[in-house]
């Protein structure tokens, strides 16, 4: 990690991703209410959000720290014309960390470049989401007792979902095997697969899934996102291409648990929700944990 920023997850080696898991199950355990006593989190989002800020200042507040920031940019000088570069060398000024959210791809590496503070990744366009993979990985080590040998189905927008992007590429040390099931217009990008490839890793690519449900050990369910669509005829297209019901999971290993980083459409029918199969909503609350764990890493209170 450079500059202690947190921008691709490959920002962290694996054994500090491990060490950031650790972390977070420490605070899952033992709130650490004075940890950040005296210092100041930045949350800037450009882009709309409700987990990922709402965790972070979540996060920021149970261990005594304060939060400023903005939500919506309109109401921040950008909707005046001034520059990211501008934007983000004045914030740090006024903080010890900032976490931003931007519609551009690289935005944020950008933004480490020229932040005079560490800047955590909360989202950049189609391209990482750094922290959902923790909360994610630490979801599944919750739920599979390992982090080794899962049989993966990631299903939806693999091409825009920065979720799945961050996560194909922290779990390749860890043998996993991965099924991609998505509309031929929603794959995911050759750049990852060629990751994997170069790791050794497996992976299958899968129009249908319904028959293999019962191989999985988590469903990674995705949104399609109407957000990243130029052509909003192909959003339509592919939107409600796949929808999860409960009785497809018939079959399911009892241990098998169903992941969404949310929102939620239609992808997940309503009725999964009470199934035991469904995490998605738990898996929210390990973003506090997740991100309680980047915030005191990367501030380098915690090692
Ligand atoms: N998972 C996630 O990034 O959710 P939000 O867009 O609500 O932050």
């Amino acid at each position: 990690m450079e500059n202690n920023s947190l921008i691709s997850i490959t920002d962290f080696s694996t054994d500090e991703i491990l060490r950031v898991l650790e972390i977070a199950a420490d605070f899952e355990k033992k709130p650490e209410p004075h940890l950040l006593d005296g210092k100041v989190v930045s949350t800037l989002f450009f882009e709309p959000s409700t987990r990922t800020r709402l965790s972070f200042e979540s996060a920021v507040n149970r261990m005594g720290g304060r939060v400023i920031g903005f939500s919506d940019p309109n109401i921040s000088s950008v909707s005046k014309g001034e520059t990211l570069k501008d934007t983000i060398r004045i914030v740090s000024n006024y903080c010890d960390l900032i976490v931003m959210r931007h519609p551009l791809e690289g935005s944020s590496r950008y933004a480490s470049e020229v932040a005079t503070v560490p800047v955590v990744n909360a989202g950049d366009g189609a391209h990482q989401h750094p922290t959902q993979t923790l909360l994610d990985m630490y979801s599944i080590k919750k739920t599979q007792g390992r982090l080794d040998n899962i049989n993966i189905f990631m299903v939806g927008d693999l091409k825009y979902g920065r979720t799945v992007h961050s996560l194909v590429q922290a779990m390749a040390p860890f043998n996993p095997v991965f099924h991609f099931v998505s509309h031929q217009k929603l794959r995911m990008p050759n750049e990852y697969k060629q990751y994997l490839d170069s790791k050794g890793v497996k992976y299958y690519e899968h129009e249908q899934f319904a028959d293999l449900i019962p191989e999985a050990d988590v469903i990674y369910m995705t949104r399609v996102q109407k957000e990243r669509f130029t052509d909003q005829v192909e959003y339509e297209k592919t939107k409600d291409f796949y929808v999860l019901k409960n009785s497809m999971l018939a079959n399911a290993k009892p241990s098998m648990k169903i992941l969404h980083p949310l929102p939620r459409i239609n992808e997940i029918s309503q009725d999964v929700d009470s199934n035991p199969h469904a995490y998605y909503f738990e898996q929210a609350m390990n973003g506090v944990y997740a991100r309680q764990a980047v915030i005191s890493y990367v501030l380098g209170l915690k090692k």
